[in-house]
């Protein structure tokens, strides 16, 4: 590695060249170690935020970020590996019932996941609602319960790409999260990290996405999945709609409710097809698309899997999940036909009620959230409930409700509705 300083890299990126191998191995190395400070990352972050990065730059520092920490594997199972990463919704509650039903169909889904912040939910946030479950399992324990129950949903240990754990935040308080090569490297370095043998990538495109825009996801999606199979995983992306929150519900324990009902054979529709669609993805890349996922919701194995895995990590699968003190019901201001939900508005809402987190140290209600009670197409009458929103805290309500002003319309009764595809893209 050669030496560099701080300005010299940011300076160069300012002024839209292209940083070397040894640059970018300087600087991530040293960030990591604490050499470079916080204000000349995130002074670098937001000159590739606006200059971007090439192909080969984009890869050199995922590789940087990679080497930052220690890397995994699973060669050691018995059963394929095969994991999934989503970009990030409203509404997202996927790996709950995906996790468990694709090793019920024989994988290993080793899943790292991380903490809410902003207004789109973490996976461990929500799962930490069951009573007595914990997100913190050493190695020989997530190796084992991979090998016995074939899913582990937990929180990635502090050494993998350490050097990502810094950026990210940095770039959380720095309005730097959107840049396509600094999101790409970040996730698809702690995939690698992980040693998983494929990857289906859920590339959110909509108002409550990163990406708003389908061309731009279309570009991180390529970016990933590049990234992955020059690194020798099976990668694959799915774009998928994120202008309309998914399911009905958006918080913790009413997400891992409504997740319970997809394995128990019901749910919102859109929920049980983004869950089969992933899962026959990652089936395919683990080589094991002669099972059917669909048959494994419908003999109730996907559940057992559930209840395995929760028990296995301390979790009581039958408790009652918590409930919040207080509601607030938003009723329907006009007869007719829901014909828009806005994604944003139910994910901030939810965010305000408590369910996420402003800084990453606050605390997350297990209760909070927001329920509602009809999707775009479905007609409504006034005075109806449109949605009910769920806090401990009743201060909350005041700004929850003014984040969903606007958020949705209601069109004469009769309006014609046609629903955008779910899955707008595939990129292999
Ligand atoms: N998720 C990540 O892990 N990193 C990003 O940069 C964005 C989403």
């Amino acid at each position: 590695m050669g030496q560099h300083d701080a300005v010299e890299v940011i300076v160069a990126k300012r002024d839209g060249r292209e940083l070397s191998d040894s640059q970018i191995d300087w600087v991530i190395d040293a960030y990591t170690r604490g050499g470079v400070a916080d204000e000349q990352m995130s002074a670098l972050a937001m000159a590739i935020l606006l200059n971007g990065m090439t192909r080969r730059e984009i890869a050199r520092w995922t590789d940087a970020m990679i080497r930052s920490g220690e890397r995994m594997g699973f060669a050691g199972l018995s059963r394929p590996t095969a994991d999934k990463h989503s970009t990030g919704g409203v509404g997202d509650k996927i790996t709950l019932p995906l996790a468990p039903l694709v090793a019920a169909c024989g994988a290993a889904v080793p899943q790292l996941s991380g903490r809410g912040l902003g207004h789109t939910g973490g996976t461990l946030d929500k799962l930490e609602s069951v009573p007595g479950w914990r997100a913190a399992l050493s190695t020989e324990e997530m190796m084992e319960q991979l090998e016995s129950v074939g899913a582990v949903i937990c929180a990635a240990g502090a050494g993998l790409a350490p050097a990502d754990k810094k950026l990210y935040a940095l770039r959380d308080v720095t309005g730097t999260v959107e840049a396509i090569p600094l999101i790409a490297s970040s996730i698809m370095s702690k995939k690698i990290a992980e040693g998983t043998g494929s990857l289906v990538l859920d590339v959110k495109v909509g108002t409550g996405a990163f990406m708003k825009d389908l061309a731009r996801a279309q570009e991180l999606a390529r970016t990933m999945v590049s990234l992955g199979t020059d690194a020798g995983v099976h990668t694959v992306a799915l774009l998928t709609d994120m202008s309309t929150p998914l399911g009905l519900t958006a918080g913790n324990a009413i997400e891992v409710a409504e997740s319970v009902e997809v394995l128990a054979g019901g749910g919102p529709a859109d929920v049980v097809e983004l869950t089969l669609a992933l899962a026959r993805e990652m089936l395919l890349g683990a080589g094991l698309d002669a099972v059917d996922p669909a048959d494994r919701l419908a003999d109730g194995s996907a559940m057992d899997s559930w209840k395995a895995m929760i028990r296995a990590q301390g979790g009581d699968p039958d408790a009652p999940l918590p409930v919040a003190r207080e509601s607030h019901v938003v009723p329907a201001p006009a007869s007719g036909v829901l014909t828009r939900l806005d994604a944003m508005a139910v994910g901030l809402a939810a965010w305000r009620l408590g369910a996420g987190r402003a800084r990453k140290e606050d605390p997350v209600q297990a209760g909070a959230g927001v329920v509602w009670h009809a999707r775009p197409g479905d007609e409504v009458t006034q005075g109806q409930p449109l949605l009910t929103l769920h806090t401990d805290e009743p201060e909350r309500f005041e700004r929850a409700l003014e984040s969903l002003e606007g958020g949705f319309d209601v069109a004469p009764g009769g309006t014609a509705y046609t629903p955008d595809p779910l899955v707008l893209d595939r990129i292999s």
